[in-house]
Parts: C-alpha cells; structure tokens; sequence
C-alpha cells in the first residue's frame, strides 16, 4: 500500500513486453529499434496498456541478442540513441503508460570493457569482477555447473592467456560478474542510478538470482545433473543483495519497482525473493507459463501461487508467454492437434484456447504481463534452419510483429535487407491492422477484457476464492465490497453445463467468443469458452 491506502500502481498495472528488434522498425534496416517503439506508443494506448517492459536495448555485440551488454549506460546504435531514448519516456508518460527496462545484472559481454580488463592480466583492476578459478589438477572445469543453452557444455570456458576458467552460466559470451566484490556492487547500483535519473519507472532484473552464488562454489548434486546451473542457483547471500536495491529503488520518489526473473521451478522458492517487503517488487512465477492448457494443472498453479505468496503479503505475477518459450497458442496448438484432423479445426480450437487464456490472464489476482503479438493471437514462425540465430533456439517466438496486410507487414526494409527474422505463419490476416478493424478478433477481446478489468476493482484488486462447479472448468470469485464477479473458464472441447443456480441469467460483463456482453448467462459454456458474469 502507498501511504494513501492506494495500491502501488504496479499491482494493478497491466504491462506490456516489448521485444525491440521484433517490435517496429522505423528506419528500415530489418531490426525494430526505439523510434519504432514511439511511433506505436499511441496503438499501445489504445490497447489499454498501462505499462512497458522493454527487452535489452543497451550497446551489445548481441551474442545473446543484447542480453550480453557492453555498456549497461548507452543505447545500442542498432536501436537509436540516448534522446530517442528519453523522447519515448517522455511520449509513454504523456500517454499515462509507465516504461520499465530490462536490467542485466548477472553477466556482462565478453567486450564490456571490465571483462577486457579482466582478461588483460591476473593482475588487472577488474580481474575479480568476473569469477575466475584454477583448473582442476586434471585440468578439468572447476566444477560441474552447466551452461543453460547447451546442456553438454561446462557453465565455464578456459582463458589461455592467463591460465584459467571463467563462469558463465549462459553463454561464454556473458561472464558473470562477481557481486561478491564491493567494486561490482557499486558499479551495478551506479547502472541503476543511471536509468532512475532518467525517468525509468522501473526494470525487469535478468536471472536476478545469480547474483549470490556460494563462494565455494561446490559442485551440483548428481540428482540434478543435466539441468542448468541458472535454474538451480538459490543462495542466501542474493536476499541481502536484493534488499541493497530495493532500498536504492525506493529511494527515487514516484513508486520505481523491480520484476524479478527468477528462474527457479519451485514458486515456494520464488517467493522468498519478495522479502518481507524489502527484495523485489515483483517476480515472476514460470509454472503457468509452462502449464499445459488443462484445468486441475492451472487451478494446481494458482494454489501454489497463493499458498506461497499470500503469507508474505507478496503479490502474484501471470505470464502466459514471453521471448524465452513458444508462444502459448503454439503450445495450446501443439497440444490440440488431433493425428487426422484438418488445420482448419486445430486453428479454431487453439483460437478458442488463447481467448479463453486472455481472460484467464487479466483475471487473476496479480498483475499479468502480456507478451508483444499475444494480443494479434500469433503463433511462432517456423524458421528454416538457414535463418536459425539463437544460440536457446528460440527465434520462433521472437518473430516480428505483423503490422498491416501489405506484402512486407509494414517491414519496410531496403534493397538487399529483410527483417532479422521470417513473419509469423498467418501474417496476412493476424496483422494490427486487419485485427483492428474488426471487432470479432482476438485483439478487441484484450482491448475489452482489459478495459473491463480497469473499470472493475473486484477484477484488479478484489479477493480471489475457488468454486468448484464442474470438472474441467475452472471458477472463481472475484469480490471487491458488495460487487462480486465470477470467471468460468471452460478447459474442454465440449459444452459444459454449469450448476450454479444464483448464476443463471447474470449480468454476462464479456465471453472470449462473443464481440459485447450477450446479456444473462445461459448456464452453459460453450467449449474452450471463458465468461465474466455479474454475481
Ligand atoms: C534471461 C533472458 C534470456 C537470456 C538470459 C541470459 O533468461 O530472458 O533471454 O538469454 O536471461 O541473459
């Protein structure tokens, strides 16, 4: 709570991530950059979005598509500059949305000039910036930690020149920094001071657990081998960091905040990255987002979440899809397509399925982050292997952005250029445009469902309690003083019968099929369907 009984406008917010090189480009170059963002602030506005997570724009060699910085206090020329920066701060907030930035505090580039340095000599200034360790007697790795995109890989490569590993929980192009040196600290809570000066309102903090790792760096149980370092990595030196930021964050008026990428699959575990108040703002909870689309797997979820976090006084994140996995009506469409069936009947049901997750997502009590092209209902691209760039393999999810029905999608790109990577496969008619002038897409359900959610307090800041009506769907009761709302959302192929006598007839506020409220609930849901009713 603020000071004036308000909650923070994080908690109610609905964010919007941005992935900038799929985003918009205005200059031509086939790479979406900052001035693209600007131009589509207002198309943002329009959606109802109150605030921004833009991914990575900093100066990168792009290893690891700007998630390996080289100067965590400069924009990548790729992406524009420093003013065009703050021109877009300013256009957001006069648009009343609030910008939030990807912050890399884990690892470096291997040519941000520290790491350099650090190579340069056992001696440099920044030598222990980064962990560096002898090699075994055998010369073997110092330990067994691997690395998160190659699983054969060691989380450390040998520097021959001065005769030892370094640690790199992802890729040899990201040496991790050590925060367990002062000198880090400062450093990194200098990048922070850099961006809050600038009007930031906030960061997402990338793998923000790594930042504590134990001295001794012992070797991973053999139970868990073949999984990443960075998805186990949980130490309680990182809860003393987090509070040194938080306190940094709190101290810039105007409610800054920090999401959290914790990467951790136990949200038990998560949820000690809140503190008591006094680590991350927010975290993110991956489980839904690996959850398959059934109804006791999500209600498992949301038990989990709340279980976990309402002790604590934390508040729940959703995240449905973002750059890092497949988009989820990709994952509903996998899963949905029946060995026979024509494309035309998976397609619908997955269509179904990803309205039914919309209203799911912006529902729940927490705060959802939707994921850029999820409000078109965009499937991944199919990349030939020619055009495969990511060393994690995830190019699909992170294909550009459709934004009209002309040939290039609004990639305008020059002679001999094309965009960084192939549209997505329904381009021409999944596009903004196309989308935005018929009120039956996917598009005006989100614009609707968060309209909705902003007009409903029950819906953004109410209690939350299960019902438990029938198998296969998943209910709930949102409540906010007198007014109560219910959400049912149909996880199967068929119609279902729902035996709630005080729900019949109610006030339907909006169903993921239909274009406006379609007056008093009927008692059935139709299959994959996701209604709001009064009541
Ligand atoms: C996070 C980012 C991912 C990146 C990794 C390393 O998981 O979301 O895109 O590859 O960190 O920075």
């Amino acid at each position: 709570m603020t000071p004036d009984g308000a909650a923070p406008w994080w908690q109610e917010a609905v964010f919007y991530q941005i992935y900038p090189r799929s985003f918009a480009d205005s200059d031509g170059d086939g790479v979406g950059d900052l001035a693209g963002i600007r131009a589509h602030l207002a198309d943002l506005a329009w959606l109802g979005i109150d605030a921004l997570w833009i991914s990575p724009f900093f100066r990168s060699p792009m290893a690891d598509c700007g998630y390996d910085v080289s100067d965590y206090c400069d924009v990548d020329p790729l992406f524009g500059d420093l003013a065009e920066f703050d021109g877009l701060v300013a256009d957001a907030h006069a648009l009343g949305m609030r910008v939030v930035i990807d912050w890399v505090p884990n690892h470096t580039s291997d040519q941000h000039p520290w790491f350099l340095d650090a190579c340069s000599s056992p001696n440099s200034a920044h030598r222990d910036w980064y962990v560096w360790r002898d090699p075994n007697p055998d010369g073997t790795p110092p330990n067994n930690w691997v690395s998160a995109f190659d699983l054969d890989e060691p989380a450390w490569t040998f520097h021959e020149p001065t005769g030892q590993w370094y640690l790199h929980l992802f890729e040899p192009a990201q040496p991790d920094l050590d925060w367990d040196q002062p000198a880090v600290v400062e450093a990194m809570h200098d990048t922070l001071r850099f961006w809050l000066d600038r009007g930031v309102d906030g960061f997402r903090a990338d793998v923000v657990h790594g930042i504590g790792k134990d001295p001794r760096l012992p070797d991973d149980p053999p139970a868990v081998a073949g999984i990443p370092h960075c998805a186990l990595n949980d130490e309680p030196v990182t809860h003393e960091r987090l509070r040194a930021i938080r306190t940094l964050v709190d101290s810039y008026p105007g409610e800054r905040m920090m999401v959290g990428e914790v990467f951790l699959m136990s949200t038990e575990a998560v949820a000690t990255y809140y503190g008591e108040g006094d680590e991350l703002h927010l975290a993110f909870n991956f489980p839904p987002l690996f959850a398959p689309w059934l109804a006791d797997r999500w209600r498992a979820c949301i038990e989990d979440t709340t279980s976990a976090l309402d002790p604590r006084g934390a508040w729940p994140t959703w995240v449905l899809s973002n750059h890092d996995n497949p988009r989820h009506r990709t994952r509903y469409d996998r899963a949905a397509a029946r060995a026979g069936e024509d494309e035309a009947t998976t397609t619908r049901r997955s269509e179904a399925r990803a309205r039914a997750a919309a209203v799911l997502l912006l529902t729940l009590r927490g705060t959802p982050f939707i994921y850029q092209g999820d409000e078109l209902g965009l499937t991944d691209a199919d990349i030939p292997d020619d055009r495969r760039l990511d060393p994690g393999g995830r190019d699909g999810c992170r294909a550009p952005l459709p934004w009209d029905a002309t040939s290039d999608h609004g990639w305008t790109c020059g002679p001999g250029s094309r965009p960084w990577l192939p549209l997505p496969p329904e381009s021409s008619t999944r596009n903004r445009a196309v989308e935005e002038a018929d009120l039956t897409t996917i598009l005006h359900l989100y614009r609707r469902m968060i309209a909705l959610r902003g007009a409903v307090p029950a819906l953004s800041r109410g209690s939350f309690e299960f019902l438990d009506l029938a198998d296969g769907v998943l209910a709930y009761q949102r409540a906010h003083g007198d007014d109560v709302v219910t959400v049912l959302v149909n996880f199967e192929e068929r119609p279902v019968d729902i035996a709630m006598a005080s729900l019949a007839g109610a006030e339907v506020l909006l169903a993921s099929d239909g274009t406006a409220t379609t007056g008093g609930f009927s008692g059935v849901l139709g299959p994959d369907q996701a209604v709001v009713v009064r009541g």
